[in-house]
């Protein structure tokens, strides 16, 4: 976190006024990796996939939560000191305290352990008072005076993509499977916040709903993940090492298409650069899946400095969104397709950006004798290339500039640097993470070559300026 504080990938928000836990802002570099970040999960869900893409508000209406149940059950248990007021999310004091997991626990037995085992305020020693129900959504009110109506920051993406459903599926001709993507930002007023991007109170999803017939929860292009090996722990504390084509056979993952997104998403997860190895899938214990889901399964990455950290949910939400806004909106929401008709079900792949980001950041990390650098693939690293004129003078920047301006052109996102000696601009340039270097120099005033620095292996090869656009692209 301070390298990227550092390097302008990201830091707290609002800094000059002390910070508020739970916000961060993504830097100059951050930015841009983030971006690369959504397009990679956009181009495997809109391209191969081929699912739509939607943008909703973030505030809706108090209706769509009430419809979706967010109201009544989007809670966490809270507990507050008597004393000086501080306040604690109850199973994760007394998880701290006791070593033991409290998943799943009613308010009494949490009520009840606080106190057999004596637990104070960690702050000021003070007592704690009786542990309840808190929703973690933001509420505000839309409009002025008397006509104001409540409303809410969505704590998901997902529940806005469900409110349009019959314009979807005019959109997508009627047909099913239908998914559908929405990227953007979610908020939950999460209960003191202390794990950096970990745990945010505003944060980024990328959210897909495939609509599905009731009984074809199945995929034709199984075999594209069927082989993939990978560790796997199910909710009864059982843990395997299997292919995903054998977790499907002996019933460890019950649902084709879960298996499949879970297969697609390590991939995806792979290709951004996150270590494979410290990856693995969890399903979700009956007690701690969200009220929405018959069956979810995360993809868990285990961090040196965090520990677990869920990056993916797919779940099994079957009819229960749509017939809950179809039951208060009276909008119908049923479709006729092959001789039936039915409200179709969601399988919903629900990816958070920041977690993954920060999962980049930490798998891409390297620290070598003499320099520290990041490893990102080309794809996800903040700028295709560095383009540096030797020295400055002879005309060099001039060329650089011309080539610089020529990569402008054919859309590669470039950096262009003249300050300092080549070395440290090359050390600027591996700090984050820039995959190639372009150094123009003596010779290329002669035989318009130019020399490319590769990061990883410090390696340099000539290349001619009228082949460097396809080379970098490669
Ligand atoms: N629509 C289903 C849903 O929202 P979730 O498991 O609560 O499911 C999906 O969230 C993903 O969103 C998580 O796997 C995580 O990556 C990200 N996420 C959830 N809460 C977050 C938070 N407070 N800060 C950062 N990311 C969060």
């Amino acid at each position: 976190m301070d390298i990227s504080k550092r390097r302008g990938i990201m830091y707290p928000s609002f800094e000059i006024y002390g910070g508020v836990s739970g916000f961060y802002d993504y830097g100059p570099i951050g930015s841009r990796i983030k971006q690369n970040i959504e397009q990679l999960i956009r181009d495997y869900y809109v391209i191969d996939e081929e699912c739509l893409e939607v943008k909703c508000p973030t505030l809706s209406p108090e209706a769509v939560w009430i419809a979706s149940g967010h109201l009544e059950n989007f809670t966490d248990l809270m507990t507050e000191c008597l004393k000086c007021g501080e306040a604690y999310r109850a199973d994760h004091l007394i998880e701290e305290h006791t070593k033991k997991s409290c998943e799943g626990m009613h308010i009494s037995q949490l009520d009840d352990l606080i106190e057999k085992n004596r637990i104070k305020c960690p702050k000021c020693g003070g007592n704690l008072d009786k542990v309840y129900n808190y929703n973690l959504m933001f509420q505000t009110f839309v409009g002025p005076g008397k006509d104001k109506e409540s409303a809410y920051l969505r704590p998901e993406t997902a529940q806005t993509t469900y409110l349009a459903f019959r314009r979807l599926w005019e959109a997508g001709r009627k047909k099913l499977p239908l998914g559908v993507l929405q990227v953007g930002r979610s908020f939950r007023n999460e209960i003191s916040p202390r794990q950096g991007i970990i745990r945010l109170r505003e944060f980024n999803q990328a959210e897909i709903q495939f609509f599905v017939e009731p009984d074809k929860k199945s995929i034709e292009n199984f075999d594209q993940v069927s082989k993939i090996k990978t560790k796997i722990a199910t909710k009864d504390d059982k843990e395997f090492n299997i292919s995903l084509e054998n977790a499907v056979k002996k019933r460890i993952i019950k649902i084709q298409m879960i298996a499949y997104f879970l297969g697609r998403s390590l991939q995806l997860f792979e290709e951004m650069g996150i270590n494979p190895k410290a990856l693995k899938l969890r399903q979700h214990k009956d007690e701690e899946r969200a009220f929405y889901s018959t069956d979810t399964w995360d993809i868990e990455y285990i961090s040196k400095i965090f520990g677990k950290i869920e990056l993916v949910g797919v779940s099994d939400r079957t009819d229960y969104d749509l017939k809950a806004h179809m039951d208060l909106s009276k909008q119908d929401m049923t479709v006729s397709y092959e001789g039936k008709k039915f409200i179709p079900h969601v399988v919903e792949i629900a990816y958070g950006i920041d977690r993954p980001f920060y999962c980049v950041i930490e798998s891409c990390y390297r620290e070598e004798k003499d320099r520290a650098f990041f490893k990102f693939p080309q794809e996800i690293a903040p700028y295709r290339a560095g383009i540096f004129p030797l020295v400055r003078k002879d005309n060099l920047p001039e060329k650089a500039r011309e080539i610089f301006e020529l990569m402008k052109k054919e859309r590669i996102h470039t950096f262009y640097d003249q300050t300092g000696s080549i070395g440290k601009r090359y050390a600027r340039a591996d700090e984050i993470g820039i995959p190639e270097c372009v150094t123009i120099d003596y010779e290329t005033m002669e035989d318009n070559t130019v020399t490319v620095r590769d990061r990883d292996t410090k390696k340099q090869i000539r290349v001619g300026v009228d082949e460097l656009c396809e080379f970098l692209l490669k």
